[in-house]
């Protein structure tokens, strides 16, 4: 177990498309996700994709924490840490939501993001099941997040204003309540 450096904005790995992983249960692949596990608790993010370590290849994790979900909407559901390896995403109808991301590796920033409110996902875990969910709000924003980085794409690149992208430091200051909603991904 290692904890991993984290790839930061500009990255060349960053940037690319992640291969497909050919066997999701090999070993290298269990060493590579006990690796971001303990990367991802040490870094405290709600999700890390393999190129932010890195490594090339279509894998993520994530969780949603009992406190970051929306009670009000009543729509978000605690989710406990999940790996995915080649994972797919649908989405399910139009609707889209602005909502706070950051990212592990856009250290310091904040920004308002556009994501589908409702998706399909599905993926291999590196137990060899298979998983298939229907997620929404936070969770399906976090598993959209992290999908993303595996075609090489950061959260700025989504977003609609750049006024809406601030140092956390600010954002954490001046955000009016109840606009929270999320913590780093
Ligand atoms: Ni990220």
């Amino acid at each position: 177990m290692a904890i991993l450096k984290i790839a930061r904005m500009g990255h060349p790995v960053l940037r690319r498309r992640a291969d497909l992983v050919v066997e999701p249960s090999a070993p290298a692949i269990h060493l590579l996700v006990q690796d971001m596990k303990e990367t991802m608790a040490d870094a405290g993010g709600l999700g890390l994709a393999a190129p932010q370590v890195h490594v090339p290849l279509r894998v993520v994790m994530f969780h949603v924490p009992p406190e970051g979900v929306d009670r009000e909407a009543m729509r978000d559901q605690p989710m406990p840490l999940t790996v995915l390896v080649n994972p797919e995403i649908e989405p399910v109808g139009d609707e889209l939501e602005l909502g706070w991301e950051g990212c592990l590796s856009v250290p310091g920033l904040r920004g308002k993001v556009p994501r589908h409110m409702r998706i399909k996902y599905r993926g291999f875990t590196p137990d060899g099941s298979f998983i298939e969910r229907e997620a929404s709000g936070l969770h399906a924003r976090v598993v959209q997040h992290e999908c993303d980085h595996l075609d090489g794409v950061l959260y700025p690149a989504r977003m609609i204003d750049m006024g809406d992208l601030m140092f956390e430091t600010e954002w954490k200051h001046w955000l009016k309540p109840g606009d929270v909603v999320e913590d780093d991904e």
